[in-house]
């Protein structure tokens, strides 16, 4: 039975950074991976998360199961830090919230729910959009279609060509959104455009479903989640897939929640017994580790205010690469890079084509997906230089 299966393709992205890793050219730059990496190109543990864990080590007592639905501490931190700690919504406890297996076992349980909710439900997903949201909501069944969304030309949004796509999501459609720093292109909607999606959605009846993987650094916690919140209060249903990957550095931890905002408390209780079935049906039980840490952190005053620091220093040093690699590249081209320092979070598109991409691996060892989307947290001080001139000798 089982030698009828055929040896797949690696997965794109990984297969690209496992390549740089072994390119034996010591200036090699791997800017593939989304993952924070610091002045040294590693990717650090927060303090407030060693803290965390020191502490977690010496009282921790048991490995039974975790709650089907997680750690209550995690699960309250992250709605308040999602939603903001005074919103109505929590007041009005219209939401429901499980601990998942990072954003993307979030992302699964939200497409659960919705195939539970809508069977014949299309998912509007933006045109590009980080590739893995194909498998992790079409494996449940659901369909998608495209909203316009980056336009290569301007390097940012064309709002109006999204706004048209979506004049046809319907009641029973979802439309997923990135919560900020848009993956892969970093251009992300302004306050006042998302109060626009909030009417339609009003308007129109389809439920926002929005991921949020990079809250913090963009421009910071609170302005990262305007979007979201202005969301959360006009609306009477969302459904929103958060990631503590990037903002607490827990990655290989899978620390994420699911949360459900309802049109009352009995409703939201319902999604969570939902979810916590749909749980039973993939993996049972959340993993423990990351989320008793970020509880941890995020219900100790000292604690989160260290995380909260130490985030905001990672956030500047992101957008001070930004500046950074925007005037290098300018004054070595003498071409337009602008847009790089306008662009939100971990990525960019540098507007190359497939074959410039290919050349730089070739030639240069810098390495960037074929679509050129880089993650500026693989620039540093001892490699801007020289990915500089390296993409203007490409150009
Ligand atoms: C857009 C987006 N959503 C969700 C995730 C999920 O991350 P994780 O499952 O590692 O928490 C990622 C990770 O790269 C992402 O880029």
């Amino acid at each position: 039975m089982l030698e009828k299966l055929e040896r797949l393709p690696a997965d794109t992205i990984l297969g690209l950074a496992a390549a740089c890793r072994a390119d034996p050219n010591p200036d090699r730059v791997d800017l593939t991976i989304g993952i924070y990496m610091d002045e040294q190109g590693v990717c650090p543990v927060f303090g407030a998360v060693r803290e965390a864990q020191r502490a977690l080590v010496a009282e921790e007592v048991t490995k039974a199961y975790m709650p089907p639905a997680g750690d209550e501490a995690f699960n309250l931190g992250m709605q308040r830090l999602v939603l903001g700690a005074d919103s109505p919504v929590l007041r009005d406890r219209r939401v429901g919230s499980v601990q998942a297996p990072g954003g993307c076992g979030a992302l699964r349980i939200g497409a659960e729910i919705i195939r539970a909710a809508a069977p014949d439900a299309r998912v509007w997903v933006s045109d590009p959009t980080w590739p893995v949201h194909f498998p992790l909501l079409g494996s449940v069944g659901l369909s998608f279609e495209t909203y316009r969304y980056y336009d290569p030309a301007s390097h940012g949004v064309d709002f109006d060509a999204m706004a048209q796509d979506l004049k046809k999501a319907v009641a029973g459609d979802v439309v997923l959104l990135h919560g900020c720093c848009h993956n892969p292109c970093g251009a992300d909607l302004s306050l006042e455009q998302w109060g626009v999606i909030a009417a339609m959605a009003e308007r129109q009846g389809f439920t926002p479903f929005i991921d949020i993987a990079y809250q913090g650094l963009g421009d910071g916690l609170e302005q990262d989640a305007a979007g979201l919140r202005l969301m959360a209060d006009r609306l009477p249903e969302l459904i929103i897939a958060a990631s503590c990957s990037k903002n607490m550095g827990l990655y290989r931890e899978r620390t994420g929640a699911a949360l459900f905002i309802c049109r009352d408390e009995a409703n939201a209780q319902a999604l969570v017994s939902q979810a916590l079935v749909a749980a039973r049906r993939i993996y049972s039980m959340p993993p423990a580790h990351g989320a008793l840490l970020a509880g941890r952190v995020l219900s100790s005053e000292t604690l989160a205010v260290s995380w909260r620091t130490e985030l905001e220093a990672m956030c500047q040093r992101i957008n001070g690469l930004r500046s950074g690699l925007r005037q290098k590249l300018e004054k070595k081209s003498g071409r337009d890079f602008g847009f790089i320092e306008r662009e939100k979070g971990m990525f960019s598109f540098l507007g190359l084509s497939p074959e410039q991409a290919l050349r730089l691996r070739r030639e240069y060892s810098v390495y960037m997906l074929d679509s050129s989307r880089i993650n500026v947290a693989g620039v540093n001080a001892g490699n801007i230089d020289y990915l500089a001139d390296a993409v203007t000798a490409v150009l």
